[in-house]
């Protein structure tokens, strides 16, 4: 690979000048490869801070327009919609998400009148943003059953799709969720429902902030390391999206971001599929910590950006998304 040796070969020659930079640049980051994940909230006219991240906050829906018509017009594809529900609607069932006038639903609503389709919804199909146990799924014995599961999973993405979804995204880690899930998108004619599967999900320590915004962080006792994967472990990656795929996912999210760059990296050139980053709310908080205190600079952002698309992922689920956006 390498022709020709110092002192005629010199590969700092095409790094002296701008230009000379850009014109050799090997890997781009645009609006387009860019998630924005919106909290909400119960209220009306409400914009609250997240503690635990800094520059975060939750939204009320009459909010939402605002937020929103920022996203579309700094171009951004596509946002995300996280519910913090109110803890006196939240039960061992997570029934809340079933009910068609939840956070979720009304935001949906709410973007796809205003928005048309100029503008992509994903929708997050999980139950801990509504269980008071703060599991994923239903509980049997301290143990988060699958196939029971996965008939809520079922009806909480129909309800979804009804509103107005067109990412469906199944964070769960149930098995065999994918397969269900588009059999009854489809039979109910949600043919062009996409489905993006959190196909590797990691147990990680990175989520913290996040379950502290969407409130599930005192109702979880335990962890999650019965259906979420062994950050050890990276052929099981490779199954779980063969699966995934198999079973009829369109596109496949590895979550965390930064300390996963080897798994989207492998499963690109396994699998050649749209591959989503997740850049998750620890991850956020650290750099905006690190950055609110003068320890490194704000470009460190892009850095991280730009490392996911060297990896190969296709965009990034990022809560710097909208601030970045303006920027580039
Ligand atoms: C819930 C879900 C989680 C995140 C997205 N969806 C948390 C979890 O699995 O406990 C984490 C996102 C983040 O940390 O930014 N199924």
């Amino acid at each position: 690979m390498i022709t020709g040796k110092y002192p005629s070969l010199r590969l700092r020659r095409t790094r002296k000048y701008n230009w000379s930079r850009r014109l050799i640049q090997e890997n781009n980051l645009s609006c387009n490869d860019l998630i924005y994940p919106i909290f909400l909230i119960e209220g009306k006219n409400k914009k609250q801070s997240v503690k635990s991240m800094p520059g975060v906050y939750r939204y009320s829906i009459d909010r939402l327009g605002m937020i929103v018509n920022n996203v579309a017009k700094h171009k951004i594809p596509m946002v995300a919609l996280f519910p913090s529900t109110p803890k006196n609607k939240k039960d061992k069932l997570g029934s809340e998400a079933f009910n068609e006038d939840n956070l979720v639903c009304r935001a949906t609503k709410y973007i796809k009148k205003r928005f048309k389709n100029n503008i992509g919804i994903m929708t997050d199909v999980a139950l801990d943003p509504y269980t008071s146990h703060g599991h994923d799924g239903l509980l049997k014995n301290n143990y988060v059953i699958n196939d029971e599961t996965i008939n809520s999973l079922i009806k909480q993405s129909l309800l979804q799709a009804q509103m107005g979804s067109n990412v469906i995204a199944p964070s769960d880690m149930m098995d065999g969720r994918i397969g269900k899930i588009r059999k009854s998108l489809d039979k109910n004619n949600f043919h062009d429902v996409q489905i993006l599967s959190y196909a590797v999900k990691y147990a990680s320590n990175f989520y913290g902030p996040f379950r502290d915004a969407v409130g599930s962080k005192k109702s979880l006792k335990s962890n999650k390391k019965s259906y979420q994967m062994d950050f050890s472990n990276k052929n099981e990656s490779l199954r779980e999206v063969a699966l995934d795929i198999k079973e009829g996912a369109d596109m496949v999210m590895v979550k965390p971001g930064l300390p996963y760059l080897d798994i989207i990296q492998k499963i690109k050139e396994n699998f050649k599929i749209p591959v989503i980053a997740y850049q998750v709310s620890g991850e956020y908080s650290l750099i905006q910590s690190g950055i609110n205190n003068k320890l490194i600079n704000e470009d460190a952002i892009i850095e991280s950006l730009m490392s996911f698309k060297r990896a190969g992922a296709s965009a990034i689920v990022s809560y710097f998304a909208l601030d970045i956006a303006k920027k580039i």
